[in-house]
């Protein structure tokens, strides 16, 4: 069977870091309160005429230079985002052009924080079908246009921030020893739309509107939500929190991360953890992460690697792959 198998990760992102002791100036917040709730010490935020497609351009070849592969060999982007740079076209089309791709197919993907999982479900089954070779899956974020920066309930949490990893087909036996994206799992529920949404849009008020979020109700579902895909994920392929060599969560609040992993028994030191210094930059989050664990040669080649994410909508979903 076909497998889609990465080939390398990269990430972008923006040069000036935001500290808490800094928003504590604008906002009636401290270090300590966030970083107490949250695990977050700074974020990225993108700098005037700095747009998520650049920030998606600078990640997107990283991971083809850690793949090692020319951009003309792409035929598939998949960029997931909640923060395009305009309504339409598709960032993903400005990111083709600026890598001059003008074969194969791009387009936008909107899953919020679980974009960056709904885009590697969408590209790994395209690949499968012979609908591509070689795809590159992105998550892209510029949050901190979409924020009130006087809502210190709100304007604490996110960063921006770029990440993407190079998929390609090829041919597995089919078992769990094969390398590439094993399984995926997908949920949504849009009973709980009011919980996380943003205040506008353009076929409601014609504006981008700003993120609204009950933050208790969400972290009420969240580990729930987490735990049930990742239960999922095991169920299908045989794996377990003992089998899996690294969890790399979407990073939105460290105590959830926290919860999670103690829920699934995965060990500490599995856990990635890339939220005390990026924020939760939503689609971008997990691959951002990948790309530091990459880096810094925790995830090696042949590695069990758990990914999840849970965000607006709700949405939900969990990915095991092969590295
Ligand atoms: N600084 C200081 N005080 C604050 C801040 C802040 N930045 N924000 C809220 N407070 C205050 C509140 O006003 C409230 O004060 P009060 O008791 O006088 O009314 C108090 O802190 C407690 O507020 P809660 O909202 O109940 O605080 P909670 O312990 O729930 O923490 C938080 C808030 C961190 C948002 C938490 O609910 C959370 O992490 N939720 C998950 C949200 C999340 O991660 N969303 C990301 C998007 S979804 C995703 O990616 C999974």
């Amino acid at each position: 069977m076909i497998r889609s198998v990465v080939l390398g990760c990269g990430s972008y992102l923006p040069e000036r870091i935001l500290t808490n002791s800094e928003l504590a100036k604008k906002v009636d917040t401290s270090d300590e309160w966030i970083v107490q709730r949250t695990g977050i010490q700074q974020r990225h935020i993108a700098g005037e005429g700095e747009f998520t497609s650049h920030l998606a351009i600078k990640a997107a070849k990283a991971a083809l230079a850690n793949a090692g592969i020319d951009a003309q060999s792409i035929d598939l982007i998949v960029l997931a985002t909640s923060t395009p740079d305009q309504t339409f076209p598709a960032t993903a089309v400005a990111v083709q052009n600026a890598l001059g791709i003008t074969h194969g197919a791009a387009f936008d993907l909107q899953a919020v924080c679980s974009g960056f999982i709904f885009a590697m479900t969408t590209a790994d089954s395209l690949l499968r079908t012979g609908a591509g070779k070689r795809a590159l899956v992105i998550g892209a974020e510029t949050f901190s246009r979409i924020l009130d920066w006087t809502d210190r309930g709100t304007c604490v949490l996110f960063g921006d921030g770029a990440g993407a990893v190079v998929l390609e087909a090829q041919e597995g036996a089919g078992t769990t020893a094969d390398r590439g994206v094993l399984t995926t799992h997908l949920r949504s529920d849009g009973r709980h739309k009011e919980k996380l949404y943003v205040d506008g849009g353009p076929s409601s008020t014609q504006t981008v509107g700003y993120l609204r979020m009950e933050g208790r109700e969400v972290f009420k579902h969240a580990v729930g939500m987490i735990t049930d895909v990742i239960v999922d994920a095991f169920a299908a392929t045989g794996a377990s929190a003992e089998t899996i060599d690294w969890f790399v969560p979407h990073q939105a609040n460290k105590r959830i991360i926290d919860a999670s992993a103690q829920k699934l028994h995965i060990a500490p030191q599995k856990v990635v953890l890339t939220v005390d210094r990026h924020g939760n930059t939503s689609a971008a989050s997990i691959p951002l992460a990948l790309s530091v664990a990459v880096n810094d040669g925790r995830i090696k080649k042949g590695d069990l690697v758990l990914l999840e994410a849970m965000g607006g909508g709700f949405t939900w979903g969990s990915a095991l792959v092969r590295w």
